[in-house]
């Protein structure tokens, strides 16, 4: 076998990963805990492929072909060459990468955490390595462990100096709570943000609050998270979700230079969700945000259909192709009544602030694909979407 192609799941925090005390082994400053997204929906794939006609390591990444002397790929390939167990002559072959998202890259998701899970998952599969690929995933992308294992999963930082330790493990399968479900909403933005590894960066040197954070409160709420999952206690899981997400943005400002990820319209989807748990006198939904200005909601199934409909009244969509706008999960939303919309003491936008939308659930972690029709290379070992 010298052709593997594997997927791989794109991964939300709840608890985030913000700052590194390794930089070089990608090892952090606090445990974090994420929901790996159902990769019919979201999801990276890889074909990788050895030979003895290959004269160099290459790769392809969404149709582009891009530097394979990155250092993050040099240090996840060269983890994976000292664990093989491939023997002869095959131990030396180089390797060519393609990969890709089934989700468009304009949809403005990291994807890099699925990429390098899929990546790790692929190469171990072809290498013949086995155990735990988190840490190789690791060294590619520290959010990338958590990507490797289906469910909610928790990176635990380790103490170890070499990130021995520093691994990701599950804390419940995607059957602990099936009710669980993931709105992803895109906002329209442009703007080139400061990379999550260039933000982190400045926050170890410059943070106070960081530094507060991982020794006195990190501690605390990755044990709280997990009881919370534990227990399906929805109440509790939502309000540490929201909490985190605003001290690891509270800390980006805090940083020196400022990073500013969120725009007016993260703002503006916070204040609908504490206004909307507000009306109905619960915590219905949580929101939760990354190094940029997306939301993603957390709620559970029986909700979908009304907080829909509140997203439709308040953020109308440009778009008049429905089809195009929603993703995922198919739900009809139910619009919100008087009452309610009286309740909510919010100004809804003009059309167009989203530019996508993505119901998922939590799912797997990677898996194999045998069936040919699906390999990204050809039999030269190029990429056949050229
Ligand atoms: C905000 O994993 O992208 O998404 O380790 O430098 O590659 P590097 O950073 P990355 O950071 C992700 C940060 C986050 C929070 C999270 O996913 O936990």
């Amino acid at each position: 076998m010298n052709t593997v192609t594997c997927i791989a799941p794109v991964n939300i925090a709840v608890i985030k990963y913000w700052g590194k005390r390794n930089e070089e082994l990608i090892l952090p400053l606090n445990d974090s805990i994420s929901a790996s997204l159902d990769t019919e929906h979201l999801c990276a794939k890889t074909t990788v492929m050895i030979s003895p006609e290959f004269k160099q390591d290459r790769i392809w990444l969404n149709g582009q072909e891009e530097n394979a002397n990155n250092v993050r790929l040099l240090n996840c390939l060269l983890e994976m060459r000292k664990r093989m167990q491939l023997t002869g002559q095959a131990k030396h072959w180089k390797v060519h990468i393609c990969s890709e998202n089934n989700f468009p890259t304009a949809a403005g998701l990291a994807s890099s955490a699925a990429g390098y899970a899929c990546l790790a998952a692929a190469l171990a599969k072809l290498y013949k390595v086995e155990g735990d690929i988190s840490a190789i995933a690791r060294v590619g992308s520290g959010s990338a462990c958590r990507s490797t294992l289906g469910g909610f999963v928790r990176w635990h930082k380790g103490s170890d100096p070499n990130g021995a330790d520093s691994l990701a493990k599950q804390v419940i399968p995607p059957s602990h709570w099936p009710e669980m479900r993931i709105l992803v909403l895109v906002v329209s933005d442009h703007k080139k943000k400061v990379s999550s590894a260039i933000g982190m960066k400045r926050g170890v040197i410059s943070s106070e609050l960081l530094k507060y954070r991982v020794e006195h409160i990190m501690p605390k709420r990755v044990e709280e998270m997990e009881q919370a999952l534990l227990n399906k206690d929805f109440k509790s899981f939502a309000e540490i979700t929201m909490k985190d997400s605003n001290q690891m943005h509270a800390v980006t400002l805090d940083t020196y230079p400022p990073c500013c990820y969120m725009n007016d319209i993260s703002h503006k989807i916070i204040d609908l969700v504490h206004s909307y748990n507000a009306a109905v006198n619960n915590v219905k939904v949580a929101y939760t945000f990354d190094a940029g200005p997306n939301a993603t909601f957390y709620l559970l199934e029986e909700d979908v259909p009304k907080i829909m409909g509140i997203i439709d009244y308040y953020f109308p969509s440009a778009n008049d192709n429905m089809v195009e706008y929603r993703k995922g999960i198919v739900v009809e939303p139910i619009q919100p009544s008087k009452d309610l919309l009286e309740k909510i003491n919010v100004e809804p936008e003009t059309p167009g602030k989203l530019k996508y939308m993505i119901c998922t659930r939590v799912g797997d972690g990677p898996k194999v694909l045998y069936d040919q029709n699906d390999t990204l290379l050809n039999s030269q070992g190029l990429p056949i979407k050229a």
